[in-house]
């Protein structure tokens, strides 16, 4: 059988170490950034300017004014990634505060990956009409397809164990060992997963997902640091 381990062990480490080192540097670079000069304020200005940068920060009203499909499906998309990282915390452990509404990890038996599949090919296609095709540029649609192969691979099998009738061989504490494995430290694959038919699909999604944590500091995604600091200066 072939070895995945370094996909499993060394690559994980270097994306996660990738993750955080370029998500630092990007925040330090952009402090010492010499200041604009020119304001980017909105007049006229509206109080209680913090509700204003929330409500522009989460709720994309300009979005919701001039675009109406895209803002439904970008909601969903942020809905659903909020509980995905939820859920991917409660693969390394149980987290009571989760459990406000009682579950089986992951919270809505795969429909946060439907809702993902949907809205990203939703999103993905959109750029290939005019004229967002037009200012679209290859990063765009690298991250769009990266992330669908992510959500479709791990997706893939939570549906696996949920909707099909013979479930899935890897269950949630062969996850929880090997996760626990990684935190602590002394990586070890268990059995039942370096034995699976199905590690493959395993081995894929963390394939990507790594993929995707060493993409993250240098591509358009850095906005989920940048949004709420940003609408500040606006709203200020
Ligand atoms: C190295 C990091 C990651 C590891 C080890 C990991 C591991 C897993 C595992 C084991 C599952 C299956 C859980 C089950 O069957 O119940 C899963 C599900 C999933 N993962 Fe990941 N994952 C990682 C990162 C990511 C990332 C970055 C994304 C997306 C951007 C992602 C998207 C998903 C989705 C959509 C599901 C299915 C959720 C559902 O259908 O409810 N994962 N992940």
């Amino acid at each position: 059988m072939i070895d995945y381990y370094f996909i499993m062990v060394p690559m994980v480490y270097l994306a996660f170490a990738v993750f955080f080192i370029g998500i630092l540097f990007q925040i330090l670079k952009l402090l010492t950034t010499p200041r604009q000069l020119t304001t980017l304020q909105i007049f006229p200005a509206k109080k209680p300017s913090w509700l204003y940068i929330l409500a522009d920060t989460f709720l994309l009203p300009t979005v919701r004014k001039h675009k109406p499909v895209l803002w439904v499906f970008l909601m969903l998309y942020h809905i659903a990634f909020l509980l995905l990282i939820f859920g991917h915390i409660e693969l390394i452990s149980d987290i009571r505060i989760f459990q406000i509404i009682p579950h089986e990890v992951f919270l809505g038996k795969g429909f946060v990956g439907v809702t993902l599949t949907v809205c990203l090919t939703y999103l993905l296609f959109r750029r290939f009409k005019s004229p967002y095709r037009e200012i679209s540029v290859p990063e765009d649609f690298f991250l769009l397809i990266l992330l669908l192969f992510t959500v479709l691979s791990g997706g893939h099998m939570n549906w696996a164990a949920n909707w099909s009738e013979y479930g899935f061989d890897i269950s949630i504490e062969d996850y929880r060992e090997y996760l626990s494995s990684m935190i602590s430290l002394k990586p070890a694959i268990p059995e039942m997963i370096a034995d699976s038919p199905h590690q493959i699909i395993m081995v894929l999604h963390i394939f990507f997902a790594n993929l995707f944590l060493i993409f993250f500091p240098f591509s358009k995604i850095m906005h989920s640091f940048f949004a709420l600091p940003l609408n500040k200066l606006r709203r200020g």
